[in-house]
């Protein structure tokens, strides 16, 4: 008898570090889910140098103005912005493949984004938006 207490108070007092050690339940930020037509999608340039490259060209034109050179999101119309243009060194490290040729494909005009990011759906091919997907990769810290 004696020793089944021990026992159970050996496992709660376990149960409670180990509770503790994963941050007291508080829920991680979570990103919406890309939709159907998105959802599952993966990069066929996965860490292509040419591909990187020809990304980094796109990105140089079309994106460094708001997220800036290394995609800190400070490029020169940052300041302007509300929602201010995401840290895509953050992202690079974060989100999956399909979530940001999502996102680059249909910009921020939708919930829950609501931001001035621009759609690239009918400008760039799907291509150039996977070589932007392989760039952005790069920025990873
Ligand atoms: C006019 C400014 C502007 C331009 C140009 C722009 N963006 Fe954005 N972007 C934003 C803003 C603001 C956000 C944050 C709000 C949101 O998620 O829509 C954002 C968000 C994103 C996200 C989501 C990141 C996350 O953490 O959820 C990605 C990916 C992204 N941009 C990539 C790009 C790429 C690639 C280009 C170039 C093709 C680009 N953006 C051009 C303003 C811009």
């Amino acid at each position: 008898m004696k020793r089944t207490f021990f026992l159970l108070i050996t496992v709660l007092v376990l149960s409670t570090v180990i509770l503790a050690a994963c941050g007291g339940g508080a829920p991680a930020e979570t990103e919406p889910e890309p939709p159907a037509e998105y959802a599952g999608k993966t990069n066929p340039f996965a860490n292509q140098a040419d591909a990187a490259t020809a990304g980094g060209v796109l990105y140089a034109e079309r994106c460094a103005s708001c997220h800036g050179a290394a995609g800190a999101g400070d490029g020169p119309a940052a300041a302007a912005l509300d929602p201010k243009p995401a840290d895509l060194a953050v992202a690079a490290g974060d989100l999956a493949d399909d979530f940001l040729f999502w996102r680059i494909m249909e910009g921020g005009a939708m919930e829950p984004f609501n931001s001035s990011m621009p759609a690239q759906k009918g400008i760039l091919t799907d291509d150039q938006v996977w070589q932007l997907v392989t760039f952005i990769r790069t920025l990873a810290k």
